[in-house]
């Protein structure tokens, strides 16, 4: 795809590339690569490699957060979608009895939580209530899943007896398949006249790959419920009000550095109204503030900042969480590029005081007023935040500045350990990235944030780019990149791309220190962006190429780099010369082309005349190759033992990844 003649040479610090004339060019097999093995190189980033989660394409509810009930709380709404009502993902079903459905907000459970159904039975006889989960519920025969919701008797008898009776309201709750084969079940009975949370757990006699909740009432009568609620007992760690157990440990197993989370274009919203509010997202998820999401769906934020952080914690990774700079996305409401929307300077203060909090509630002790709302969710301890995004993708326009420098200077004064990481715009150039950058030149901002998705070709050609940053500017977060082929699939020469790139990025990890691709996670039938790292539906996982690469980096990750020179620099060649942490020694090598490379290296200062190494090598002669999903992957990484020597000679595959670690001998 890339043309090969135009990529600029690699000047990055100690490095050396001799790039001859044309007619000098040597013949394939003659490539060197010189490393200067027992170098002290030069020390890196050791966070480079990280995720970034945005519940895009439904990556929370009905993806990552394990919850099986769609609109639980029966606040779906028009705003999310032009279709959606308090009773989407439900339906009425008489069975026997006659009974209505209705939605009402007298009662509720809680101010942030407004609606909730109310069952009502006519004529005795079944009357159901039925959740089709996000397409269906997908059940384990055997497994436990628990059930829990809130219910209110509103009266027994007839609605219009005059009297209140004593009588407790049955509700039986069923697991069922569509054809109505049942799966489990359960009987509740419904005393108070006050909301009470009722739970059970229910065992599946078969597998489903489509069940659904059946609530049936069948006594004159009526009932109010919210909060309907079945999740796995099987949750990543068994956390409750957990993460799906597949999806998470597949974004585990990138041994990421970091999560960046809420997003994206939902943090700042669509309006002012539409700001994620982190403080919205912690506590009993019945009183949490629910709303919209930006990308035309709704969010519960069941999957909260308490659980973002606890996911980081669970796998070791640095917690990146994204607060709006006081502006909202430009797109919003439906004005493509001109709707940014400043919140009134006079409420800068108590937004300011917000982001404050947030810090106080990851990093405080558990006797300051936030820290103690984290050690009431069951974490005493202080999560350790480091890294805090303000803003994403904003327009830098005199509105932004002022509310961005505000944010920025209140946190750096109060927290200085805290590095604030600012935005530079949509694009990697053009004027919201030069203005981006002028803002964090004059207020010393100590990390800016940079996105592209862009082609193949232009990974290849911009190898470079950071070779040639100035290292006393910010620093850089390579936030949202990805490589976007024809049709935007997820190819092996996507995913080759994006590896070249990181290599430049290790190579220039003293500037660039926090790498991730974009966006993580994505819903097949509700994909709203392309490509994507990780595609899933309700009982599978499937990892793209380009999530293969991701997992080889962040599984050899490195601490420093090592001087290296490539005699004869082929175009289509990119590589990093590193040690991690704990010394050894790894060479990571793509070769874009599509004819295979020898290649002699050239390991000075090492001594051993022959010693192991694994070499692991993601590989295939057609770079269009994608992965299917329910196939095998179109690639593997193979993975073996080779000897390597203080000079060998070693053999790249027309478009592959190779990786070669030498383990460090003291
Ligand atoms: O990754 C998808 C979107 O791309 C993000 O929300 C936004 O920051 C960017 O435009």
């Amino acid at each position: 795809m890339h043309t090969p003649l135009c990529r600029p040479l690699h000047l990055a610090f100690l490095f050396l590339l001799t790039l001859p004339a044309a007619a000098e060019l040597p013949a394939i097999s003659t490539l060197t690569l010189t490393v200067d093995a027992n170098a002290p190189g030069k020390p890196i980033s050791t966070d480079l490699v990280g995720v970034f989660f945005e519940d895009i394409n439904y990556s929370a509810d009905g993806g990552l957060y394990a919850e099986l009930i769609q609109n639980r709380s029966f606040e779906y709404s028009p705003l999310a979608r032009r279709e959606w009502t308090n009773f989407t993902a439900w339906e009425l079903a008489p069975r026997g009895g006659r009974g209505e459905l209705d939605v009402d907000g007298a009662f509720p459970l809680h101010p942030n939580n407004p609606h909730y159904a109310v069952l009502s039975v006519r004529d005795a006889g079944e009357v159901a209530l039925i959740n089709d989960g996000f397409d269906g519920i997908t059940l384990r025969a055997g497994e436990n899943y628990r059930l829990s919701f809130f219910a209110r008797r509103l009266y027994a008898g007839g609605r219009w007896d005059g009297q209140k009776s004593a009588s407790p309201l049955p509700l039986l709750a069923r697991l069922e398949t569509r054809d109505g084969t049942i799966l489990a079940e359960q009987t509740f009975s419904i005393n108070g006249d006050i909301w009470v949370k009722l739970s059970a757990t229910l065992t599946p006699t078969a597998d489903a790959p489509a069940a659904r909740l059946v609530l049936i009432a069948r006594e004159r009568g009526g009932l109010a419920l919210d909060e309907v609620s079945l999740f796995p007992a099987k949750t990543f760690r068994d956390r409750p009000n957990g993460l799906r157990a597949d999806l998470a440990q597949t974004i585990a197993d990138l041994r990421p550095r970091f999560i960046r989370f809420p997003g994206g274009c939902l943090v700042h919203g669509d309006g002012i109204p539409n700001f994620y509010r982190w403080q919205d997202t912690i506590g009993p998820v019945e009183q949490r503030r629910q709303q919209p999401n930006l990308w035309g769906y709704h969010q519960t934020v069941g999957l909260g900042y308490f659980e973002y952080f606890q996911f980081c914690e669970d796998i070791g990774a640095h917690p990146l969480p994204v607060v709006p700079a006081g502006v909202s996305c430009q797109n919003s409401g439906h004005t493509g590029g001109t709707g940014q929307q400043c919140l009134p300077l006079a409420e800068m203060d108590a937004y300011i005081q917000d982001v404050l909090d947030l810090i106080e509630w990851a990093n405080g002790p558990a006797t300051s007023t936030w820290g103690a709302k984290r050690a009431a969710a069951g974490h005493p301890a202080p999560f350790g935040l480091k890294y805090l995004g303000v803003g994403n993708e904003d327009n830098i326009t005199p509105g932004f500045r002022e509310r961005f420098e505000l944010i920025q200077r209140a946190v750096q004064t109060r927290h200085p350990g805290i590095v604030v990481i600012g935005t530079v715009g949509p694009a990697p150039d053009g004027e919201d990235f030069e203005r981006g950058w002028r803002l964090a030149d004059e207020l010393r901002v100590p990390m800016i944030d940079e996105h592209y998705y862009k082609t193949p070709s232009w990974f290849w050609d911009n190898l470079a780019r950071y070779d040639a940053y100035d290292r006393s500017r910010a620093k850089v977060y390579a936030g949202e990149y990805a490589a976007h082929d024809d049709k935007r699939r997820s190819t092996l020469r996507a995913a080759l791309a994006e590896a070249a790139h990181l290599t430049a990025l290790e190579r220039n990890g003293d500037v660039v220190t926090l790498a991730s691709y974009a966006p993580l996670l994505a819903k097949r039938g509700h994909t709203q962006w392309s490509p994507d790292l990780i595609y899933f539906d309700n009982s599978n996982v499937y990892p793209t190429l380009s999530y293969e690469v991701q997992r080889l980096f962040g599984n050899n990750a490195v601490a420093t780099i090592l001087p290296s020179t490539l005699h004869g620099i082929p175009l289509d060649l990119a590589f990093s010369t590193a040690r991690d942490t704990t010394g050894d020694l790894i060479l990571k090598l793509v070769n874009g082309a599509s004819t295979p490379r020898s290649l002699r290296i050239e390991l000075a200062g090492f001594t051993r005349t022959s010693a192991p190494a694994t070499l692991a090598v993601l590989a295939h002669p057609d770079a269009n190759i994608v992965n299917e999903d329910g196939r095998p992957p179109a690639a593997t990484t193979r993975t073996e033992t080779i000897a390597v020597s203080p000079a060998f000679e070693h053999d790249l595959p027309a478009h592959s990844l190779s990786i070669i670690r030498i383990p460090h001998t003291p």
